[in-house]
């Protein structure tokens, strides 16, 4: 099992599994416990999953990731979308591009084992009224959950591959809820897609450096990184 910072920085986000691969049930499970670890306000545990494994209902979602992906890509300028997609190294970004264009690209779940369909639960308890951002709070706590599932999913030598776009836009994501029986107030994030990788993935896309997104004491002053520091 490989150590906490070597599943932090090998995470990646994992598009092409291999068709029919199976994934032991004990990996699934061990990838949904971990979701009930992450924290929420008041213990609340705003999230639940629903997991898909009917290749009917998979082929649904890839049909909708597409049709959006379509939609979010497809209608812009090749010079647009090239921009957008900067951190694909250059030898392979003409043609994720042209996956993109035709929506391809997001098909994704209709090839992995289980896809999980993370909800945030904004009917839990009579006193979430009483949070001045409610939906705010459930969203970040299911957000917690899904990472420490997508942190998982690599400590298990597993891919995971985060497909918003069947949830992208109001119809989709109501088209989905009303598909998998949600009730009003179950509040389908994203679709996350786990399955055996086709190749193995650990270059990871550029970050921006610490100075790029940390402010010292006050909003524009950048955080200096210590070796960058004066000694003494
Ligand atoms: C909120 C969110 C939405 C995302 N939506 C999509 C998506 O719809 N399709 C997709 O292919 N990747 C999606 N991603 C994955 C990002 O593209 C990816 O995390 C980013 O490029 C960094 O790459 P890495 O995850 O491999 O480190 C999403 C990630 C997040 C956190």
């Amino acid at each position: 099992m490989p150590d906490f910072w070597e599943v932090l920085y090998t995470r990646r986000s994992i598009r092409e599994f291999k068709k029919g691969a199976p994934v032991e049930p004990w990996k699934i499970e061990k990838i949904l416990d971990a979701a009930r670890w992450a924290p929420s306000p008041e213990n609340m545990q705003y999230w639940r999953m629903v997991l898909v494994r009917d290749q009917e209902m998979k082929e649904y979602i890839a049909d909708m990731a597409q049709e959006h992906g379509a939609t979010v890509f497809g209608n812009f300028p090749y010079e647009i979308v090239e921009d957008r997609l900067w951190y694909i190294p250059e030898k392979s970004r003409a043609a994720v591009i042209e996956r993109a264009y035709d929506g391809t690209l997001f098909r994704y779940p209709e090839d992995a084992d289980t896809v999980i369909v993370p909800c945030a639960n904004t009917t839990a308890f009579d006193i979430t009224p009483a949070y001045p951002s409610s939906t705010e709070v459930m969203v970040v706590s299911t957000s917690m959950a899904i990472q420490n599932m997508w942190l998982a999913t690599r400590a298990l030598n597993l891919g995971m591959g985060y497909d918003a776009l069947p949830c992208g836009d109001h119809r989709r994501r109501e088209k989905l809820a009303d598909k998998l029986g949600l009730p009003r107030g179950v509040f389908p994030l994203t679709t996350l897609a786990v399955g055996v990788p086709l190749f193995p993935r650990t270059a990871t896309p550029a970050r921006y450096p610490l100075e790029g997104i940390v402010y010292e004491e006050y909003w524009g002053n950048p955080y200096k990184r210590l070796a960058f520091r004066k000694k003494g």
